[in-house]
């Protein structure tokens, strides 16, 4: 099976290099071995990124009619462009994301985590339990990304919700009924999107400037409003998740024995909130031992290959700054490599050190679920109180 037990097998076990999962009558080839992920992922003329952002359960037309009222297109513009506008979108769209534009936001960052954990610590000192997604991680990525790129002025409920519909739609098994209703809000905010893209300033303009076309405008707006902030408030759940269980890491952060960023950097080596990503055969083409066919989905499985024993020690440990744990492909490889690594990293660096302490001397109460999703985690509330 495709989806439920990515942290544990592809039907029972562990493939060795890789195999063909089907899902809906879909075969995919998932490649588990750091350095066939590595090779599909930095060879974008044999795997190319075409389908980065297709629906792994396919549409059905009254749904895929719901997405038309709205206009709705995904024409390639970041993830799923392999043609030659990619490097002069990306380029934009770095420079907004420019590491001194986001060092920048660190001061400000941490006086809001600050204040937040404060309130978080005086709720659990009252005996009361705390949410650590909803009260921390949920929509601290969204208000950064708002101080780097004009967006549209919607509430932030509003953009996560349409953030996670869109990571069910075009990521989960499905139902019809399910994808109509996931159309609708998708195609709703697109709405938003289509008149931002119109008229908005910031990257927006300096696309429209370039000469892109609107639909290309709204497109990247969308990828960055999906994985640009929702990737990161789910990888800050599941690394305070993970480090509720690791008291040694935390008694090392206490002391000054562990760095923030080694822990973070093993966070995203075991704790990925992408798990997998897709690229297609452009031709027929070998991986490690195998055929591949032109056209063959290719399912990079980017969490196992960080747990590649070949790259990592001890791969299924939290041992932050042990040899290989940066070797992670959490962010991708090649010409398509994350451009948002940087300003996850920084949050995430922001969020361990102030916030890790919170995790003293509290018991969970409900750690985060994660639904069925071929590629994001999605963990919902992850509650604790004092023990
Ligand atoms: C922990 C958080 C994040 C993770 C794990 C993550 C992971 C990824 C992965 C796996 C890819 C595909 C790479 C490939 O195809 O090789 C990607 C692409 C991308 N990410 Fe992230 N991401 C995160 C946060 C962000 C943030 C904060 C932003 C921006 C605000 C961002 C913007 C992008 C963009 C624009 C691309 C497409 C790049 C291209 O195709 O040229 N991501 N990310």
């Amino acid at each position: 099976m495709l989806f439920r037990g990515w942290g544990e097998a592809v039907d029972g076990q562990w493939p060795d290099t890789a195999t063909v999962v089907d899902h809906v009558g879909v075969p995919h080839l998932v490649v588990t071995r750091h350095a066939l992920v590595r090779q599909v992922l930095t060879d974008p003329v044999t795997f190319r990124p075409d389908n980065a952002l297709d629906a792994v359960t396919p549409i059905p037309v009254a749904a895929l009619r719901v997405l038309a009222g709205h206009r709705f297109r995904l024409p390639p513009t970041l993830a799923n462009n392999g043609g030659a506008s990619h490097p002069e979108i990306r380029g934009i769209v770095a420079d907004a994301l420019h590491p001194h534009r986001v060092a920048a936001q660190r001061r400000w960052l941490t006086g809001l985590v600050r204040e937040r954990v404060a309130g978080l610590a005086a709720t659990l000192d009252e005996g009361r339990p705390v949410d650590l997604y909803a009260g921390l991680a949920a929509d601290l990525p969204l208000l950064v990304l708002a101080r780097l790129v004009e967006l549209p002025d919607a509430p932030v409920g509003v953009v996560k919700d349409f953030a996670r519909a869109a990571l069910e739609l075009f990521w989960a098994p499905l139902d019809s009924a399910r994808q109509l209703a996931l159309a609708a809000e998708v195609g709703r905010f697109h709405t938003v999107l289509r008149e931002f893209a119109a008229t908005g300033g910031g990257l927006a303009a300096r696309l429209r400037d370039a000469g892109h076309s609107p639909d290309v405008v709204v497109g990247a707006l969308f990828f960055l409003l999906v994985a640009g902030q929702e990737t990161t408030s789910q990888f800050l759940t599941l690394l305070l998740h993970r480090l509720s269980g690791e008291p040694a890491v935390r008694a090392g952060l206490r002391a000054g024995t562990v760095a923030v960023d080694d822990v973070v950097e093993e966070g995203l080596r075991l704790e990925p909130p992408i798990v997998t990503w897709r690229r297609v055969a452009a031709v027929d083409t070998t991986l490690g031992e195998l055929p591949v066919a032109a056209g063959t989905s290719v399912v990079a499985w980017l969490a196992r290959a960080g747990r590649d024993p070949s790259v990592v020690g001890a791969p299924g440990e939290f041992r932050p700054g042990q040899p290989g744990s940066r070797r992670h492909l959490a962010f991708g490889a090649g010409p398509h490599r994350c451009v948002g690594a940087q300003l996850a990293r920084m949050e995430a660096t922001v969020v361990v050190a102030e916030a890790t302490a919170l995790l003293d001397d509290v018991t969970v109460v409900r750690p985060p679920w994660c639904p069925d999703n071929l590629t994001f985690r999605m963990p919902d509330a992850f509650v604790v109180r004092r023990a």
